[in-house]
């Protein structure tokens, strides 16, 4: 079995999703959860872009050490001089540099020709290379580029110092015959190839993001490049869940395989699901609520006679067995310091005592405490910016019935440390407390998404609300967890009006930084 390399982009390409806003503490808890997962580079932002994407690519550069880390940057100095001063304390400093190479790019985009194009990628992969010691190439919408003009560039920037050679389907168009096609005659083609690995990268415009990136593996890619539940732009990216469990599954007919711990898949997902506010559809392949629930009659019972009759990939393999009953009322802190740390916490006494005391709050009211909640307590805690002024939640009161008009009366801690109190009324619960709020807080606040899911299962799980909102015209999303419905739904707004107060202080930090 050959390796191939697994190239996350779920931090920057999956960032890029629409609706999604991730703070620098929600980053390094994903990247924290993608090197357990076993990823061999994760590429943790763009941190030319803005202060803070270039604070969060530090910060997972100085704090990962199991794999490469890496960050994009267009084809000039100053990005390169950026990524350099945000990467340089890695394990494996990357740099992930990019330019197109598609006549529709360079013509409209760019307004280069093909000859300044080469130009300005050597150069630049040639400067990068003065720092970084792995500089990877990216040639942007590769697959609508003319395959000589390719065969061209590529020779240059390997000659320039570039060890990757990424070849991207930018808008997700190409077929899986047609890149396989691409990728050998690159192989077949360019003279210096051995001394660099081929990547894919593809989007999943046509949906055929993973069947391209297993097409291109088969031609001679030696890296593949996708997200988690393959979020990103537009139609996303090649899910790479997806690609390393069809690698596993089919090894019969594919000789390659992936590092990946595949019994990580499933709390990988929960995770960037949970973070980014972006759910799972129920059918996903791999990881969807029902991807391994057998529905008909017939299957059930050929599942009960002989599980391999209905079922190809075993709930166990990719972790979806893990949520265990893992502590109870009665367990001490010892017990929830040593289980928090067999998940991957590993919490100062601060954060450990507040995680502490809302796992002790939840088994007040909920008979089992499982892994995913404790995994949810243990990720609420190390995201939340403790040092952000912001609205908390103090107490709140709702009176519903079905000929009343729902009444909300909430109190509030506003961000200079007034306590206020209001009540307001809606045509529901979640109407009600959503206009108190509004009422309380000193901004114009729109609600524009909401979303209610349950994390784990049975009749006491925890719920868990996402909502988009715009205050004061910006966009922001939020996320809240509670037992309660109602609670969560209140938490999730405030955190979504915490942010931008949060963004708003970044965005002053930035300008003194200039
Ligand atoms: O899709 C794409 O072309 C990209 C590049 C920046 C690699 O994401
Ligand atoms: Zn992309």
């Amino acid at each position: 079995m050959a390796h191939v390399n697994v190239f996350d982009t779920t931090l920057r390409d999956g960032e890029q999703s629409a609706g999604v806003n991730l703070n620098r503490l929600e980053k390094v808890e994903i990247a924290k959860q993608l090197e357990r997962l076993g990823v061999d580079i994760m590429e943790a932002g763009f941190p030319a872009s803005s202060q803070a994407d270039f604070d969060a690519v530090k910060e997972i550069a100085d704090t990962v050490r199991g794999c490469s880390v890496t960050g994009l940057a267009r084809a000039n100095k100053r990005d390169i001089d950026i990524a350099w001063e945000a990467l340089k304390g890695g394990a494996e400093p990357r740099l992930h540099i990019f330019i197109a190479t598609s006549p529709i790019h360079m013509t409209h985009k760019l307004k280069k020709s093909p000859d300044e194009v080469v130009e300005k990628a050597v150069e630049m992969v040639a400067y990068a290379k003065e720092k970084f010691p792995h500089v990877q190439f990216s040639a942007e919408d590769a697959l609508r580029s003319d395959q000589e003009f390719l065969v061209h560039i590529i020779e240059k920037v390997i000659d320039a110092g570039a060890s990757v050679i990424n070849l991207p389907d930018t808008v997700g168009f190409t077929t899986p015959d047609e890149i396989g096609r691409l990728f050998r005659y690159v192989r077949e083609n360019v003279p210096n190839i051995d001394q660099a690995i081929l990547s894919t990268h593809n989007h999943d415009d046509l949906g055929m993001a993973v069947s391209n990136s297993l097409a291109a593996i088969e031609n001679g890619a030696g890296q593949i490049e996708g997200t988690i539940n393959g979020i990103g732009e537009r139609a996303g990216n090649a899910a790479l869940e997806e690609i390393a469990v069809a690698l596993e599954i089919r090894k019969d007919r594919f000789e390659y395989e992936t590092g990946l711990v595949l019994k990580e898949i499933k709390r990988t997902s929960d995770l960037v699901s949970r973070l980014t506010g972006m759910q799972v559809p129920g059918n996903k392949a791999v990881v969807g609520r029902n991807a391994f629930a057998h529905e008909s009659g017939i299957h059930q019972d050929g599942i009960l006679k002989e599980s391999t009759t209905y079922e190809i990939i075993t709930p166990e393999m990719v972790g979806i067995d893990s949520n265990r009953m893992v502590l109870g009322k009665h367990s001490g802190r010892h017990a929830f310091k040593q289980k928090s740390e067999e998940l991957g916490f590993f919490l100062n006494e601060e954060r450990l005592k507040e995680a502490f005391d809302s796992f002790k709050a939840l088994t007040g009211k909920k008979k089992e405490v499982t892994d995913d909640d404790l995994f949810a307590i243990l990720t609420d805690t190390q995201t939340e910016n403790q040092d952000q002024a912001k609205y908390e939640l103090k107490a709140f009161q709702v009176q519903y019935g079905s000929i009343n008009r729902p009444t909300a009366t909430i109190l509030l801690t506003r961000p200079d440390g007034e306590e206020v109190e209001k009540a307001n009324t809606g045509e529901g619960s979640v109407e009600a407390i959503y206009n108190t709020l509004d009422d309380l807080i000193e901004a114009d606040v729109h609600l524009q998404d909401y979303q209610l899911s349950s994390i784990g299962k049975g009749r006491d799980a925890l719920a868990e609300v996402h909502v988009q909102l715009t205050v004061d015209g910006v966009k922001a999303s939020g996320r809240g967890s509670a037992q309660d419905v109602l609670e969560a739904s209140a938490h999730a707004f405030l955190n979504a009006v915490n942010r931008t107060l949060y963004r708003r202080t970044q965005e002053a930090y930035q300008k003194v930084q200039v």
